[in-house]
């Protein structure tokens, strides 16, 4: 199998954990697109009725409403039953990096308010150490962006302003942009870096999603791999 067979095995695994009824929080990125692709078939055959999805971005918005699938706002819900998200990073203990699809922060908020997180990916996301294979996105206000890169370098990073084809800066949905920080060898305490950053004005967000997770579906040639907090 590629990566894209693998990545849609474990969406269709995932979906096996959608039941009719529930609020469900729709993730973001190619790994979800199969998701939202199974999801959509499911409503449309009658297996699934009565779902109603919070999507984590525009573009996951976009492609739920081609397929009928019932949206709703976050603000309609006081708590989601699950959220089903892809990540860029997945460590032994199911922390994540996310936001290499520019939708970090709307996928934390979506992802704190559910009663679940389910992560699907393929094997390629499996770290021992955040920060090894991918940078840290830290989403960043529109200003002064020239002090943040200062400041984020000065926690050990390479520091890259996330930019489009064309070298213009990609910004959020939220309209904020994005420093991609890139640790040479991996992060040692993302706990402390989280907290560092969280205290700092003009930073948004970041993409440590630790101690979220619930359960993490890996798919690799070898087959489904399932993790579980805790276990
Ligand atoms: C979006 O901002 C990210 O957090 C995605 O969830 C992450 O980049 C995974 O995307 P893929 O499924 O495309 O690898």
């Amino acid at each position: 199998m590629n990566q894209d067979e693998l990545k849609r095995a474990a969406a269709v695994t995932a979906l096996e954990s959608i039941e009719s009824g529930m609020a469900l929080g729709l993730g973001t990125g190619s790994t979800v697109r199969h998701l939202v692709d199974l999801l959509g078939d499911s409503l449309t055959a009658g297996r699934l009725t009565d779902i109603v999805g919070v999507p984590t971005s525009i573009q996951t918005e976009r492609q739920a409403r081609a397929l009928n699938i019932p949206l709703a706002e976050l603000d309609d819900y006081s708590r989601l039953d699950l959220t089903i998200d892809g990540a860029d990073e997945v460590s032994p203990e199911l922390d994540l990096i996310k936001g290499l699809g520019a939708a970090l922060l709307r996928e934390k908020m979506v992802a704190q308010a559910s009663d679940r997180l389910i992560i699907i990916s393929d094997d390629s996301k499996l770290v021992d150490r955040l920060g090894r294979k991918a940078p840290l996105p830290v989403e960043v206000v529109d200003w002064a962006l020239g002090a943040q890169a200062s400041f984020l370098a000065g926690t050990g990073a390479e520091v890259v302003l996330r930019v489009s084809d064309e070298g213009s800066p990609i910004h959020s949905d939220n309209g904020n942009v994005f420093l991609d920080c890139h640790y040479a060898a991996g992060i040692p305490d993302p706990v402390a870096l989280a907290r560092t950053l969280a205290y700092r004005a003009g930073i948004v967000d970041t993409g440590l999603f630790l101690g979220m997770a619930d359960m993490a579906i890996i798919a690799s040639a070898d087959g489904i791999r399932t993790m579980t907090r805790g276990a």
